[in-house]
């Protein structure tokens, strides 16, 4: 009995509380955040992949060393404007220090590293952030092919120069076939998912 009354009290409680801060967004429908971010992290994977391919079948890897420098940040330049979401890649171990994992995204970057395919696809993280954006994170597996000739254990030496000339603190090297590559984040403004 006094139990129920409690029950209720708290029900009104949290009642009383949404009346109060109509700003409080709705839970975070996680299907349609996936929904809307996977075609796009999945298109980026394909495309980058793709261009990678051809750069290295066209001229060799230290030819296809530009498509990674400037292709990757144009594709995901590009896939922002067509959104409207911010797309970049970030990793823990980096080659362009500039796509570091933020440290409050360190604990998720560390369960996508733990196992970083889930149920067949690259595993992923979605949450919305304080600030309200809400954060899709998608696993970059490491595959052998075409990654391995460029982040790979066994890099030609004539290559590794040319990397470390262009990226002095190259970090992203050594991996090793299914372990995490790195991630690809896709944030959304907050509110933009009307939400
Ligand atoms: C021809 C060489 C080359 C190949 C092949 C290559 N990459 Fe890269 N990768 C680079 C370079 C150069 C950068 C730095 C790009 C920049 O300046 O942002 C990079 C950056 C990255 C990053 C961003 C994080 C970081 O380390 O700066 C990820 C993630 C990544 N590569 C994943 C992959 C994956 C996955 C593959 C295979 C599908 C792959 N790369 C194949 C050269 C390569």
């Amino acid at each position: 009995m006094r139990r129920g009354l409690l029950l209720a009290g708290a029900a009104l409680g949290l009642a009383a509380c949404a009346d109060e801060s109509e700003q409080e967004p709705a839970p975070l429908d996680e299907a349609a955040v996936a929904a809307r971010s996977a075609p796009i992290a999945q298109r980026f994977a394909a495309d980058l992949r793709m261009q990678l391919q051809s750069a290295l079948e066209a001229g060799g890897p230290k030819n296809a060393v530009s498509v990674c420098r400037d292709v990757a940040p144009a594709l995901a330049e590009a896939a922002s404007q067509e959104s409207g979401a911010e797309i970049r890649r970030i990793a823990a171990r980096n080659r362009n220090p500039e796509g570091s994992v933020p440290g409050e995204m360190q604990g998720r970057y560390d369960a996508l590293a733990e196992a970083p395919m889930a149920g067949g696809a690259p595993a992923r993280r979605i949450w919305r952030a304080e600030d309200g954006k809400v954060h899709f994170m998608s696993a970059i597996p490491m595959a052998e092919q075409p990654c391995s000739t460029c982040h790979g254990r066994d890099i030609d030496p004539d290559l590794a120069a040319h990397i470390v000339s262009l990226y002095p603190e190259d970090a992203a090297t050594g991996f090793a076939p299914g372990t995490l590559r790195g991630a690809l984040l896709i944030s959304w403004p907050a509110g933009s998912l009307g939400a």
